[in-house]
């Protein structure tokens, strides 16, 4: 009788042959509202490893140089070099070392994630300020401490995607096996 009775009571609350209809089904709060089209694109910026997604614009190193002394060395130290924030540059074991030290250039397997990444969530107390040729700029600063480009370089859309990243084989690159599968 004791594990009966709690079972008696849930049918018992419920009206025999009663369904609920779609006219009766729960509506929403009617909280926020549809995004407009400039929303949308405000977060409609993805840059995917080929390149897909990159904008119109350039920035060279020396631009590079000024933005970042301003915007990003408070916390990532001079040059790249590690400060409150992570190291950019300056691994002192390289990628033939036994335990890289982790830098873009030990690490990032693509420069155009790069941009995205630095265009999207940097500098991480203002992110969103970097335009895209400032993000350009930056990025050809970051290749630059890293070794990858020269000093004289000025990226664009086009000589980004041609940049190879010194790690680009060392992931398992599960976006372009998904690819080939298709
Ligand atoms: C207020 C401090 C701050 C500022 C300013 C800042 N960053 Fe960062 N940055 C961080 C922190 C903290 C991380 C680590 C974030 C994480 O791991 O998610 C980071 C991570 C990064 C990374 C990824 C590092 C890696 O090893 O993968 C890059 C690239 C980067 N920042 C670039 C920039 C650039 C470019 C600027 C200037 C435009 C900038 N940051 C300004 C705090 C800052």
């Amino acid at each position: 009788m004791k594990h009966l009775l709690p079972a008696l009571i849930l049918f018992a609350s419920i009206p025999a042959g009663i369904e609920l209809s779609r006219a009766d089904a729960p509506v929403g709060p009617h909280l926020g509202r549809a995004a407009s089209a400039g929303e949308i694109a405000r977060f409609d910026i993805n840059v995917f490893p080929d390149g897909t997604g990159l904008p119109p614009g350039s920035g060279s190193v020396a631009q590079g140089k000024l933005i970042y002394d301003r915007q990003c060395l408070a916390c990532h130290g001079e040059g790249g070099t590690g400060s409150s924030a992570d190291p950019l540059a300056g691994a002192e074991m390289g990628l033939t070392g036994e335990w890289p030290d982790q830098t873009i250039g030990t690490y990032w397997p693509y420069a155009t994630t790069l941009f995205d990444f630095n265009r999207r969530s940097m500098p991480m107390d203002k992110p969103g300020l970097l335009t895209n040729d400032n993000t350009y700029a930056i990025t050809a600063y970051l290749l630059y401490l890293n070794g990858i480009i020269d000093e004289e370089t000025t990226l664009d859309a086009g000589t980004l995607m041609q940049v190879k990243m010194p790690n680009r084989d060392g992931f398992i690159n599960v976006w372009e096996n998904e690819r080939q599968k298709k």
